[in-house]
């Protein structure tokens, strides 16, 4: 084997340290990005951003700048917002691909900026994110997807099947997908929500049930998992799981210390 002079072998070292940020160095093409999914952009907004940005024309700065117009325009540029001399002094004019090496870690990316989140926008969310972000600060030349209509009844006498017409569908006849990652391993499980509030799974020892509550969520309990506690419940909103989407991975939890659970919806049922 060949010795590697020192000053190299830290090189290569740093290297493989450096991977997650090369990861975030896609290109991101027009193309992926008017195809990416509103939806999951707008989820993800939600859950990581709207907490300290509005994106619309005229929105207030709150925590973090208005974000109207930020593509194409420079970082640190909006006149009444007071930034962190690191984010001042950055010489960057924000584009998809400057964005999307931020979002992955902000802190590495601009050392000293005072945009703390708790953990960088992993793939893909961060390719709808941002397609999302350009949709809604005017910074997409392409057009809005048209979102399929929610059908909701208002009539809380009626059974959810009436009134989410759309959300029963989904739910009762197609599977829910969870992989579940701990220290000690992974477990993948198919589970499937019934009309009479069951849920059932492929996996034995995993059972459950559901339950719409008053504010129109749907909140559902698993038990007999193997985590400590042993159960976990979610509830989302009925509108929210109304438009029917398929994918292995749609949302994340962590239902327990050292536990990070992956849901999906995948087509059919056996
Ligand atoms: C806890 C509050 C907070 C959260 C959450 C947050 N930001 Fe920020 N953001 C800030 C602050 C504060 C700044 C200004 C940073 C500075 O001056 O260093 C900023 C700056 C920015 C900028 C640069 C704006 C400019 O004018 O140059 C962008 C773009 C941005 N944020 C996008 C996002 C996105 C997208 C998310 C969600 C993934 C997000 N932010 C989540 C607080 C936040």
């Amino acid at each position: 084997m060949h010795r590697l002079p020192a000053a190299l072998l830290t090189a290569s070292l740093l290297a493989n340290v450096y991977i997650p940020v090369a990861d975030a160095q896609q290109v991101l093409t027009r193309d992926a990005l008017s195809r990416a999914d509103y939806v999951v952009g707008r989820r993800a907004f939600q859950m990581r951003c709207s907490a300290c940005h509005t994106l619309a024309d005229g929105g207030s700065s709150l925590t973090g700048p208005n974000l109207w117009g930020v593509i194409g325009s420079k970082a640190g540029s909006r006149g009444d917002f007071k930034y962190s001399p690191a984010l001042s002094a950055a010489e960057i004019t924000w584009s998809a691909d400057r964005l999307d090496r931020f979002l992955a870690d902000p802190l590495r990316d601009i050392p000293g900026t005072s945009m703390a989140i708790p953990e960088g926008v992993p793939n893909p969310d961060r390719l709808a994110l941002i397609a999302f972000m350009m949709l809604e600060t005017g910074g997409a030349d392409w057009p809005k997807p048209e979102l399929p209509k929610v059908v909701v009844d208002p009539d809380r006498s009626k059974p959810v099947s009436e009134r989410f017409p759309s959300f029963w569908n989904h739910m009762m006849s197609n599977t829910t997908r969870y992989r579940m990652v701990t220290a000690g391993g992974e477990l993948v499980f198919r589970a499937w929500f019934n009309a009479d509030g069951s849920i059932t799974s492929d996996n034995k020892s995993i059972r459950g049930f559901w339950r719409p509550d008053e504010r129109d969520f749907f909140c559902y309990a698993l038990y007999g998992i193997p985590t400590k506690p042993d159960q976990l419940v979610e509830c989302f909103p009925m509108v929210a799981m109304s438009i029917p989407r398929f994918a292995e991975q749609l949302w994340e939890s962590k239902p327990a210390e050292g536990v990070q659970l992956y849901g999906g919806i995948l087509p059919g049922r056996p």
